[in-house]
């Protein structure tokens, strides 16, 4: 299950990789906003966080204007890993490198055509596994550094 969600400025660009999602067969839950009224994007970064860590969704995609903000929100629950991504190179490294559990995008900043490349590259590279990788990412969840 994928936990998407977005503030105003990412709900068009939502609603357009839902319809990508549905033609890759992907299950997902759509945690809001439902409309371009002007919203809070931490409180939808959260939803979908808060969703990942409960184990309801095994990842995520969160759509603002930059992708940062809700990032940030996102990146402010334990166990997240939320990757702002404006390209395929940085979408497969962060799952490769980071096993980034969320995709971030920014709708003002990628186009339909490359979100949905950056969607499936996301979605269809699996975690490296490697050990220096590993080590890396329980250094943050553990915060030893
Ligand atoms: C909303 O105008 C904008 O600030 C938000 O979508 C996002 O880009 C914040 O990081």
């Amino acid at each position: 299950m994928i936990g998407i969600a977005s503030d105003h400025a990412g709900y068009l660009l939502k609603e357009a990789i839902k319809k990508h999602l549905e033609k890759r067969g992907d299950e997902f839950r759509d945690f809001g906003c439902d409309s371009e009224a002007s919203v809070d994007y931490p409180v939808y970064g959260k939803k979908v966080a808060e969703a990942i860590v409960k184990g309801d969704c095994e990842k995520g995609i969160l759509i603002c204007g930059t992708g940062i903000g809700i990032s940030i929100a996102a990146n402010k629950v334990k166990g997240i890993r939320a990757a702002v991504c404006g390209d395929c190179y940085s979408a497969e490294a962060t799952r490769l490198h980071n096993d980034a559990n969320i995709l971030a995008m920014g709708a003002r900043v990628v186009g339909e055509g490359l979100a949905e490349k950056i969607v499936d590259t996301f979605l269809d590279t699996p975690f490296s596994g490697e050990e220096k990788h590993a080590r890396r990412i329980g250094m943050i969840e553990e915060d030893v550094c």
